[in-house]
């Protein structure tokens, strides 16, 4: 007998699916779940063509962007962080990475790995930047790109980007930014901010499913591509992808066969953020964010973050007392009320319980409830010798 694996049992498996409220990824939109079986495209038909046209016109609307080099990359965010880092640094060049949590560790792992040189600017995990902590650094080292994170899902931080486009300008910089969990849910103006190169994902705030990475490249970071010396990845390739895309008119190429279903669904999740519009949209999500933390005092919890403007609208990061283990939370919260939250991650592993609200499940509804369970939670756990 030559086949030394047998079949293997793949029974049915069931499963009771929590309300998803850890910093991604979040509940589908109900429209998004009917277009998961819409049919299956090739990727070089007129129709899927169509669907790539309606999928830039939405990113050009979320990024808020004229920019004609706007694209979604087949893969999870890590596929835009790699793409954005690997088309605009290139091996030997610095790379200068602002850090305060978990995506500018990974952007440092990624770029050691292109040959890039890196270096890095550090605050506390509970902060974000002021330029002022930037400008000596770019001052000093001229990197080719500054790496920064706007929503950073591992703090609960929202960085204020205003005017960091110019400082960098100012030092012959390329502005790159980590939109992940932020894009959508709190304002976002990539062309008047000059970012030069940004990339978001499908399953946060815009309440669809993982896998897609959409990202956007200004006319700075398109001329840096056009007289580059080095070839990044095949697969992350902009210039190889811009024809796939018809970023620049009448090219239709093949580079590799994008998922139908992905597509589909990010075709909705921006037709849905078109439909509600994002100021409306920025807004829901202020207004829940400030419910839910509402109610979090109330029930005498503390934020990780001090600053009330530092506090991301979309991901909330709260300190357990003395005595509580943030795992056992986790998991009373999923088992009791059936709602998944997570712990730390990175620099907050042990520090933080880490709640997101976002996207489709920014109600007050969700808010009031999550709060409940927690206050409940808490209560439960509490030992004797607290
Ligand atoms: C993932 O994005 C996370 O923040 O855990």
């Amino acid at each position: 007998n030559k086949f030394i694996v047998p079949p293997p049992r793949i029974v049915d498996r069931e499963i009771v699916k929590p309300l998803l409220c850890g910093p991604g990824p979040c509940d589908y939109h109900p429209s998004v779940e009917k277009v998961l079986s819409k049919p299956v495209l090739s990727p070089i038909c007129d129709e899927f063509f169509n669907v790539l046209d309606d999928i830039r016109a939405g990113l050009q609307y979320v990024f808020q962007t004229r920019s004609k080099l706007v694209l979604a990359m087949s893969g999870s965010g890590h596929s835009g962080m790699e793409a954005v880092i690997s088309n605009l640094v290139g091996p030997g060049e610095t790379l200068l990475i602002a850090s305060r949590g978990i995506w500018d560790q990974r952007a440092f792992i990624i770029a050691n790995r292109y040959g890039i040189k890196t270096e890095v600017v550090s605050v506390p995990l509970d902060v974000t930047f002021s330029p002022e902590q930037l400008e000596p650094k770019l001052k000093k080292l001229r990197p080719t790109a500054l790496f920064i994170t706007h929503g950073d899902s591992s703090t609960g931080t929202v960085q204020n980007l205003q005017g960091l486009g110019d400082l960098c300008h100012k030092y012959g910089t390329l502005l790159l930014v980590d939109t992940v969990v932020s894009l959508a849910g709190v304002p976002f103006f990539m062309d008047e901010w000059g970012i030069d190169g940004v990339y978001t994902s499908t399953q946060k705030v815009f309440s669809g499913p993982a896998g897609i990475s959409p990202v956007a490249f200004s006319a700075r970071a398109e001329a840096k591509i056009k007289s580059r010396k080095h070839d990044p990845p095949f697969y992350f390739d902009m210039k190889l992808l811009a024809p796939q895309w018809n970023c620049y008119g009448s090219t239709r190429t093949y580079h590799h066969t994008l998922s139908p279903p992905l597509f589909w669904a990010l075709r909705c999740c921006l037709q849905e953020i078109a439909k509600e519009t994002l100021p409306v949209s920025w807004a829901r999500h202020a207004a829940t964010t400030a419910r839910f933390h509402k109610r979090l005092r109330e029930y005498s919890f503390e934020f990780l973050i001090p600053k009330p403007e530092d506090r991301l609208a979309t991901v909330t990061t709260v300190k357990l007392p003395k005595g509580y283990d943030y795992q056992e939370f986790v998991k009373y919260m999923r088992a009791k009320h059936n709602i998944l939250i997570f712990a730390g991650l990175g620099p907050t592993v042990g520090k933080a319980l880490r709640i997101g609200i976002m996207g489709v499940n920014s109600t007050t509804q969700v808010a009031d409830s999550v709060a409940e369970a927690m206050a409940d939670t808490l209560r439960a756990l509490k030992k004797s010798s607290l």
